[in-house]
């Protein structure tokens, strides 16, 4: 089946915020937001703008009739700031005028006296004056120190991977609406519905049920707006109930920049110690987070590197600890992967550092430390239905690795001018909100008397195909044709107290519990059929539009059945709650069994770079991923490959750039470089791992969403490998992204003979 959307797409016919019909009165909003990054704020005035002719009103913290505060995790963030700035771009008022072009005059005219305090804009700056968000956290598995005294080879280094900007196409924003009785509603672009609603009420200190969120869809979330789609959505609502007037604001492509974080940067440090047969004996690290001025979802961000530190191998004797640093950069957030990516990058930089160290090709030293059924992870869960090592094996048969590894070299020496790299990037990636509570979802389901069929559910569609996997549900399930299944947009009113649609499991726990509600709704019909029909339940089926006994059609078609069940008086509307099973942590031992499953793949990646101008091409990627028995295959690719496109952009190109002063330099899509279509690999080929799939997926198929990002991660250390191929004193570093620029002072780092 193609994504639902595809139709309405591209004809241009779907709706996003900004194409919502306005009512009329409506108002419109605009943030004036710090222009210094750590501050006293000494005087606000804003009696000139607020005086200019069709501003409406000027909000700043005082006018907050319940908390000013939306800190998600811990209340440490103010809507609009009080006393202090803490990092430039900080929401401080928000203009309400007639239109946007008068509430940017109005912007000008606000005038903020400040006192300037020391900016910090490093993690490791923060770390080294004991600046954190929050308290640090270590995993610890075995015995490091005891280990590494019996390590043949003990290397250490240090890392250093850089945010990146999601650029999402759909900017943020929401739409306010002061309906009567003092309800507001708010259709807001935010992966979380319920985290906006539970911040309006906090703010407006009204109930939860005096505030309904609506979402359509979202034009990207990427993790963007798990949590960052608050701000905008509760200032909306906040004019909107203050004015009793609708409310929009949208924010434009600068504004977004400067004001919203970003993947979080990391500077990170290793040890890892083997011995001769290249089994990695222990491993440590240290991760530095640049959290950014607030915590946002930094706690829950830096959990997750510990989770995949280890990534896609057994080591039985870990220890790594992650610092939340707090700087002066806009809060940093949720970005695809979570976390994992840059706790992924260091142990494949110290495994590449090792190879360096022993002239061996990294593969070597991946491949004797896969994992296997049992091994345990740092973390206490117990690793079953590994596909580490098939994927690895499938990867190396299929495309032939041996015999490209041989070409590679040989070309190399030949040639000069271009030299080639190529690298083994397997992933493992955990599947389930690291949170335990957060592992819930519900599913309301209505069959109309005619027949056709509406439903809901908690999950959020940004384009990842998560609305077409779950009308699938509704098909499979009454064997109706998609025509008759309508799925309605995310809405608190309907599916309340939602988990945020976030952690690839959106289809997973949605869809379980539409799988739920639909079953029983099956069954009930069923009764109905089978009485009417004369024919045990056991024979029953539904199957395109007809109920059939032993899987052929009977006289009853799936109309008239409806219509007699509704004469009969039976509930044709059901809702279902589905918790995954067996999942929990215990964070006082930092042990426990986080994950419904885990997703697995592998990724060998060739690049050519070109040693005159350090530019590069990437010539493949092939994959070998594992979907799990995949339900929607059109879907999943797309998946895979945007992924890659993504984690390639944060690898070797996205370079978000700050000067001393905390200002944000990559403020614009011409000075911050995302990957374009001459930037993707000439050749992606995307292989399905045969495998039975997992029974706490969704149909078997595996989440999909975030894991193949970290495919990318594969390309960084192949640009490494044709880099050492032109030079042979160049040593590695791990600095990502690695840009054209690092890449040609590599090349010439260092004396070397050609
Ligand atoms: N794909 C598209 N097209 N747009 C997005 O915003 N977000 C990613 C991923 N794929 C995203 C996407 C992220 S960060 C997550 S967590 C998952 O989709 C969320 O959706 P899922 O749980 O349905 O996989
Ligand atoms: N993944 C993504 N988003 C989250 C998580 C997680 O594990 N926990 C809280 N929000
Ligand atoms: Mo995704 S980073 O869990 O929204």
């Amino acid at each position: 089946m193609k994504n639902r959307d595809s139709y309405s797409h591209l004809r241009g016919e779907s709706l996003y915020i900004d194409d919502l019909n306005t009512q009329q009165g409506t108002l419109y909003g605009l943030v004036c937001d710090a222009q210094i990054a750590h501050a006293k704020i000494l005087d606000l005035d804003i009696v000139k703008a607020e005086a200019l002719a069709g501003v409406v009103k000027i909000f700043t913290h005082s006018d907050v009739p319940g908390k000013n505060q939306i800190g998600g995790i811990i209340p440490d963030e103010p809507l609009l700031a009080e006393t202090d700035i803490h990092f430039w771009g900080q929401p401080i008022a928000f203009i309400v005028a007639k239109s946007e072009a008068i509430a940017k005059k109005a912007r000008a005219l606000i005038n903020i006296k400040t006192e300037a305090l020391p900016v910090i804009t490093t993690a490791i700056e923060a770390f080294e004056k004991g600046e954190f968000v929050c308290a640090p956290r270590t995993f610890k598995l075995g015995d490091t120190s005891k280990a590494f005294k019996n390590c043949d080879y003990i290397i250490k280094g240090n890392t250093f991977s850089n945010g990146q900007e999601h650029l999402y196409l759909e900017t943020q924003g929401a739409y306010a609406e002061y309906h009567e009785n003092g309800k507001i509603k708010v259709t807001s672009s935010t992966q979380g519905p319920t985290q906006v609603q539970k911040a309006v009420a906090k703010v407006l200190g009204v109930g939860m049920h005096q505030v309904e969120v609506d979402v359509i869809r979202l034009g990207g979330g990427f993790g963007g707006k798990e949590d960052q789609a608050t701000a905008w959505a509760v200032m909306a609502a906040l004019a909107a109930k203050t004015l009793h007037k609708p409310v929009k604001y949208v924010l434009n492509r600068h504004d977004d920049l400067r004001m919203t974080g970003k993947r979080h940067p990391y500077d990170s440090s290793f040890k890892i110690g083997l011995n001769k047969d290249l089994k990695i004996q222990a491993f440590e690290a240290t991760f530095l987070q640049n959290s950014g001025a607030a915590a946002d979802l930094s706690p829950a961000i830096a959990e997750r590197t510990l989770f995949h530190a280890t990534n896609a191998y057994n080591i039985k004797n870990v220890n790594t600890t992650v610092h939340s640093c707090k700087t002066n950069l806009p809060p940093n957030t949720a970005f695809r992967g979570f976390g994992g990516p840059q706790g992924m990058f260091v142990i494949e930089s110290a495994i590449a550092k090792v190879a360096e160290k022993l002239n061996i090709p990294a593969f070597k030293i991946q491949e004797a430390n896969l994992l296997q059924d049992n091994d345990v992870f740092s973390y206490g869960q117990i690793a079953m239905q590994v596909e580490a090592k098939n994927t690895w094996q499938s990867a190396i048969n299929s495309f032939n690795f041996e015999s490209n590894f041989k070409a590679v070299k040989k070309f190399n020496s030949k040639n000069n001018g271009v030299k080639k790299g190529i690298s083994i990037m397997p992933i493992c990636f955990g599947i389930s909100f690291t949170n335990t509570p957060m592992n819930h979802a519900r599913a309301l389901v209505h069959i109309y008397q005619d027949g056709s069929v509406g439903f809901s559910t908690g999950a959020v569609e940004m384009g990842q195909g998560v609305n077409t996997k779950l009308q699938q549900i509704v098909m499979y399930t009454f064997g109706l044709a998609k025509e008759k299944i309508h799925i309605e947009s995310t809405n608190t009113t309907r599916v309340a107290n939602t988990s945020p649609s976030a952690a690839s499991a959106t289809a997973d726990l949605n869809g379980k519990a539409l799988l739920k509600a639909c079953k029983a709704l099956k069954e009930r019909l069923f009764n109905v059929a089978s009485k009417n029909l004369n024919i045990p339940d056991s024979e029953l089926s539904f199957k395109d539009g007809k109920v059939c006994q032993n899987s052929k059609p009977t006289h009853l078609s799936w109309e008239v059945l409806i219509e007699t069940a509704f004469l009969e008086r039976v509930s044709l509307s059901e809702k279902a709650h589905h918790t995954t099973p067996k999942i929990y942590f215990d964070k006082s031992k930092e042990k426990g069994h986080p994950f419904a499953y885990h997703v697995y793949g592998t990724a060998i990646s060739t690049v050519a770079v070109d040693c005159i101008r350090g530019t590069y091409e990437i010539e493949s990627v092939k994959i070998v991923h594992d979907f799990g028995k995949s339900m929607n295959l059109n879907i999943d690719m797309g998946q895979v490959e945007g992924a890659l496109a993504q984690g390639i952009g944060w690898m070797t190109m996205e370079e978000i750039a700050y000067d001393k002063n905390g200002r944000l330099l990559s403020n614009a899509l011409s000075t911050y470089k995302i990957p374009d279509i001459y930037a993707m690999p000439k050749i992606i080929e995307v292989k399905v791992l045969e495998s039975d799939g997992h029974k706490m997926a969704l149909l078997k198929s595996k989440a999909v969403g975030e894991p193949p990002l970290m495919y990318g991660i594969g390309t960084y250390f192949a640009i490494q490998n044709a880099i050492k191929a032109f030079n042979n004193n160049y040593e590695l570093k791990f600095d990502a992204p690695l840009t054209p620029e690092k890449v040609l002072k590599s090349l010439y780092s260092n004396a070397f003979k050609l």
